[in-house]
């Protein structure tokens, strides 16, 4: 379909553009793109506007039983519980889902409902805080421990997305719960603590689903840190010209991620953007770059994206497990992977450095995985 508005778009772009000064202009309001929408704005400005060639990929997504994110039933709010054979199956799920897809939503996985809801909401609460709240946490400087901002990559990436967030450490470093703003302090602590719990077990299953020892992705340090980011995606008055999220993989381990109702997220599969249907009380589930990478390509990281929509606010929350401490500790293709037939595809690597290869280049389209191939 022709983008009805690329008129515009052409039309709007003079030749004395200067991003930089639009980019300035629009971070130093400490008002994310919720501010924007605040002020009633109309028109999608031009710092976020897609470039043509990602618009050119918003083909529609295929509403297929054959392209349908696989969903995973833990088994109930003890996972010790299930009986041999159904964690037979559940590993089997697993593998299947990491293989393939990359992602999977699970559900029964033990967490609440009303704990997910209440994480929803508190991302909410803070986004819709008056300005002058708001505000005093808006730093690029992730030394504070606690970072809120509109787009992480804004002085990088090619086009700004349709999106503010605000992100912290969880463990194994947790900032002082003083610091952190009321509207998410007791339920990002509920939450957490439950996620880290969940993460234990994902990454037992994920162990034995690569025919390792259950504890083995756990003794590596995999669940070992974890990263929270509260996404917020104000409606935007033109979809078509940007997106929520750019197409991206995760540079973590494993995500967890939930979001809300209103959908938009999309995993590529097979040249196709699949939407990732929003199940109330799920969770979505999605390989990261370095478990790509320690698995040997076993399991795959998939690119996904979040479309911008008339309709909003859309709300997610997302937990990254990583190690973003200082450490020298390598990682590499997992050596029992390994074989004359199955020789390692990456080499080795510190976590610090493939997270600043990936973080300076931004959300642009690319991975970074490539980078560090043999
Ligand atoms: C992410 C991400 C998707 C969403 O945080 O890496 O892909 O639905 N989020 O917000
Ligand atoms: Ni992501």
């Amino acid at each position: 379909m022709v983008n009805p508005n690329i008129h515009r778009v052409l039309d709007e772009i003079p030749s004395h553009y200067d991003r930089r000064q639009e980019v300035e202009a629009f971070d130093s309001t400490k008002a994310g793109v919720r501010g924007l929408v605040e002020d009633g704005v109309t028109k999608v400005p031009r710092m976020f506007f897609s470039p043509p060639d990602w618009n050119s990929e918003k083909i529609a997504s295929k509403d297929s039983d054959h392209f349908r994110i696989p969903v995973i039933d833990l088994g109930g709010t003890n996972l010790e519980s299930v009986d041999a054979v159904g964690h037979k199956e559940i590993v089997s799920q697993v593998r299947r889902a990491a293989e393939t897809w990359g992602f999977f939503q699970i559900v029964d996985h033990g967490i609440p409902v009303e704990i997910l809801d209440e994480m929803l909401q508190g991302v909410r609460k803070f986004h819709e805080l008056p300005k002058e709240e708001r505000s005093k946490y808006y730093t690029r400087n992730a030394s504070k421990g606690i970072v809120y901002n509109s787009n992480f990559d804004l002085y990088t990436a090619p086009a700004a997305n349709w999106r503010d967030t605000i992100a912290c450490f969880v463990t194994p470093v947790s900032p002082n719960p003083d610091d952190l703003p009321r509207e998410i302090r007791d339920t990002l602590k509920e939450y957490s603590k439950q996620i880290m719990k969940l993460g234990v077990a994902l990454f037992e299953l994920l162990s034995e689903a690569l025919g390792l020892n259950p504890s083995h992705l756990n003794d590596m340090g995999c669940s070992e840190g974890l990263v929270f980011a509260g996404h917020y995606y104000p409606k935007c008055p033109e979809p078509e010209l940007t997106m929520g999220t750019s197409k991206h993989s995760d540079n973590d381990f494993l995500t967890v991620l939930l979001q809300d109702q209103l959908g938009g997220l999309q995993v590529h599969f097979q040249d196709e953007w699949i939407d990732v249907t929003p199940m109330h009380g799920g969770l979505v589930v999605n390989v990261g770059d370095l478990l790509q990478l320690i698995s040997n390509d076993k399991f795959k990281s998939a690119e996904h994206r979040v479309l911008s929509n008339h309709a909003g606010p859309r709300m997610s929350a997302s937990f990254f497990s990583t190690t973003t401490l200082p450490s020298t500790r390598t990682f590499g293709p997992i050596k029992e992977l390994l074989s004359q037939e199955n020789p390692p595809l990456y080499r080795e690597i510190m976590i610090p450095e493939y997270v600043k290869v990936s973080n300076e280049k931004g959300l642009d389209g690319t991975s970074p995985l490539s980078q560090f191939k043999l």
